[in-house]
């Protein structure tokens, strides 16, 4: 059952162009989560649950571990809802909707791991809310380093004094007209990828 709504997700992520990780960075992810074997994730970006679903597919596997989600688009909070619900995994999640920067302030539990992946100009301002919380060492994952701009301040403070490692993905754009090949190779290339740094104090 949870592979057949992974499928299906990613399938209407790709149809209504729901922004969503993708498959080569979800695996980025799921091995960074399997390495870390973290209590309590915390995501910023929720979207309809797709990378939410590759995080509790290791926590499950790994028979421990907890994910906050944080989604300010309360339409896209409430299809990954009923998404995790029907992968079988709502148990393990805890999905809450508003502006992450807010949210993140009321966690008063130990965050082992947090994955960025909301705004853009938001990031700095996530990871200060919770960074009272986070465990020495925490791992920090950042989608879409490739819009350094957008995150200057974030990327500045984690590559200046933390180990911290870009990990980029060659990806193409979609078609820009409908009945082009679906998989976007008419696309041009652009590249982006993901911050994987270890906070500690
Ligand atoms: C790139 S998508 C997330 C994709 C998702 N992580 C996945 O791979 O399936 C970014 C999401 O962040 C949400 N978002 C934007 N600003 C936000 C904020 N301040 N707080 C929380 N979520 C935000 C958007 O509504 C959008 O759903």
């Amino acid at each position: 059952m949870f592979e057949k709504v992974l499928e299906e997700v990613e399938q209407q992520c790709r149809k209504e162009r729901v922004p969503m990780l993708g498959p080569d960075k979800a695996k980025l992810l799921a091995g960074c989560v399997e390495k870390a074997k973290p209590s309590l994730i915390v995501e910023c970006g929720t979207a309809i649950g797709y990378s939410g679903l590759w995080i509790l597919r290791v926590l499950k596997s790994l028979g421990s571990g907890r994910l906050i989600t944080v989604e300010i688009n309360p339409d896209s909070a409430q299809r990954a809802r009923e998404n995790f619900k029907n992968a079988g995994v709502a148990d393990l999640v805890d999905s809450r909707i508003g502006d992450a920067s807010e949210i993140l302030k009321t966690i008063q539990e130990p965050v082992d791991f947090l994955f960025l992946d909301n705004n853009k100009d938001g990031y700095y301002a996530c990871f200060k809310a919770i960074e009272s919380q986070l465990t020495n060492p925490a791992t920090l994952v950042a989608d879409n380093v490739g819009r350094a701009d957008q995150m200057a301040e974030y990327l500045e403070h984690v590559r200046s004094n933390y180990e911290s490692e870009t990990h980029w993905f060659e990806r193409r754009r979609p078609p820009r007209r409908p009945g082009g090949d679906g998989e976007g190779n008419r696309g041009p290339r652009r590249r982006d990828g993901m911050e994987v740094s270890i906070y500690r104090r």
